[in-house]
């Protein structure tokens, strides 16, 4: 692989930034790129807007630890455009507003530019997400229709803003638990569900679907299936887009793959995992519903598992008892609280407990995440990448990884990988930090 040359064409024009579900996330992170580019605030939090990597030899006088963005060539957040669907009409300015995330005076300032952004008509289907109920939403005879619909907005957005090329991040709600099956499979029986109006396709699919076909990257930022299907990973080689998901990582479990991966590498055992969360969102109220909360629940279970390997080392973890529960709680708003209690074992299998009292945002945690996923798919899509990008997964819960393989939850992993796939896009030499070189 190492030595396979890519280049990246360096970005020209404006890029746009579609977004399906304009709510807290996603206002949170428009208004977040409006406050940078005015200078009025700082992307904490961005690895592509403040993150630094290193290149080349660790020798003390020198070692380079340039910014990411003078490794790669990365589109200028000066350069971006933003548009979106929702099932409400509200223009970003008012869904921030109403997403009580962002200070008021902070969005006052930036009231302007945010009124001017109004998501156009969703696709949306109340079967799939029960809580809510909006009036601003497409009609069509069959799914694939609502599909074409989608792709001329995708068409008329470009052109009327124009732009040079085109990214999807999905920041719409949470879906209902739905399970791969045959119509998932290949791009023809895809189609002919989308005709047919088949009830597993949801609405995230039919996004996903017009995005792919049109060669517009694209990411999930939700657990559900979206574009984690064969028949979606299939049309995303074939149109030569490159694709990640799923679901944001950013409190719990980004607390979790931070800390499991430092227990299991001293070998200490893991006997039980309890987390609860309390918040009280849009999200939130959406995860309230059984359904929708199943959708959640797997995203976030497969995580330890997939790090600890109970099989690998049954005496550490083959007992490990692992819970997860979300409580809607309205008087928290954004501001979710992430309470985690694990029991250990140590030396002669005496036992510890850790606790974890996690006072996050979610929205706060989650935008800069949405501009990453954003900026390296462009990135990605400029170097000829296509298919299920693995290295985006150090972004997501739980990482879409290729056909036979496992994904690859631990976050220090998931971040070599992050920066060697860099480190070959700008033909640096991989790290491998086996040192050998430095012996004389
Ligand atoms: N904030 C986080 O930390 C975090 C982490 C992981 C995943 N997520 C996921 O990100 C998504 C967005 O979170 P949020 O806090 O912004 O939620 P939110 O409820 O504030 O916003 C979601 C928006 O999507 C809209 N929507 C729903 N279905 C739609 C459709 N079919 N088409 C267009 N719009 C649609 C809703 O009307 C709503 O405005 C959720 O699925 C959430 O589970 C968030």
């Amino acid at each position: 692989m190492a030595e396979k040359k890519i280049k990246a064409e360096k970005p020209t024009g404006k890029l746009g930034i579609l977004l399906p579900g304009m709510g807290a996330v996603a206002t949170t992170f428009i208004a977040g790129v409006h406050a940078v580019n005015k200078k009025i605030s700082t992307p904490i939090g961005s690895l592509t807007q403040m993150g630094r990597m290193r290149i080349g030899r660790r020798d003390k006088d020198v070692v380079s630890k340039p910014l990411i963005s003078e490794v790669v060539p990365l589109q200028n957040l000066k350069n971006i455009v933003f548009g979106g669907w929702d099932i409400y009409e509200d223009n970003v300015y008012e869904a921030a507003m109403n997403a009580e995330v962002l200070d008021q005076n902070l969005l006052k300032k930036l009231k302007p530019s945010l009124s001017k952004i109004k998501p156009m008509k969703a696709v949306f289907d109340k079967n799939y997400v029960k809580k809510l109920d909006g009036k601003h939403i497409k009609r069509g005879k069959n799914k694939m229709k609502l599909a074409e619909a989608l792709m001329r907005d995708i068409s008329q957005f470009k052109k009327e803003n124009n732009c040079d090329r085109l990214v999807m991040v999905w920041c719409g709600s949470t879906e209902i638990y739905i399970k791969e099956s045959a119509v998932h499979k290949t791009i023809k029986s895809f189609e002919k569900g989308l005709e047919e109006n088949h009830k597993d396709i949801p609405p995230s699919m039919i996004y996903a679907y017009a995005a792919i076909k049109m060669g517009i990257p694209y990411a999930n930022g939700a657990p559900n299936l979206s574009c984690d299907i064969p028949a979606l990973v299939k049309l995303a080689k074939e149109t030569g887009t490159p694709i990640a998901g799923k679901d944001f990582k950013t409190g719990q479990t980004l607390m979790k793959t931070i800390l499991a991966p430092g227990l299991k590498a001293r070998a200490l055992g893991i006997e039980g995992w309890f987390s609860t969360n309390i918040l009280g969102n849009r999200d939130g109220e959406v995860l309230d519903d059984p359904d929708n909360f199943k959708t959640k629940e797997v995203s976030k279970l497969g995580v330890l598992e997939q790090i600890l390997e109970p099989d690998v080392h049954p005496e550490l973890y083959k007992d490990l008892y692992h819970k997860v529960r979300i409580n809607y709680y309205p008087p928290r708003g954004d501001a979710k609280e992430g309470w985690d209690n694990i029991d250990i074992r140590g030396w002669l299998n005496y036992p510890m407990q850790i606790k974890i009292d996690f006072l996050c945002r979610d929205s706060i945690l989650a935008a800069p995440i949405v501009l990453d996923l954003a900026i390296f798919l462009d990135l990605a899509k400029r170097s000829g990448m296509h298919g299920i990008q693995e290295w985006l997964g150090f972004y997501l819960k739980s990482p879409q990884a290729l056909p036979g393989l496992h994904p690859e939850h631990d976050i220090f992993k998931q971040l070599e990988k992050l920066e060697n796939t860099l480190r070959y896009i700008a033909g640096e030499k991989l790290i491998d930090h086996l040192g050998q070189d430095y012996e004389s």
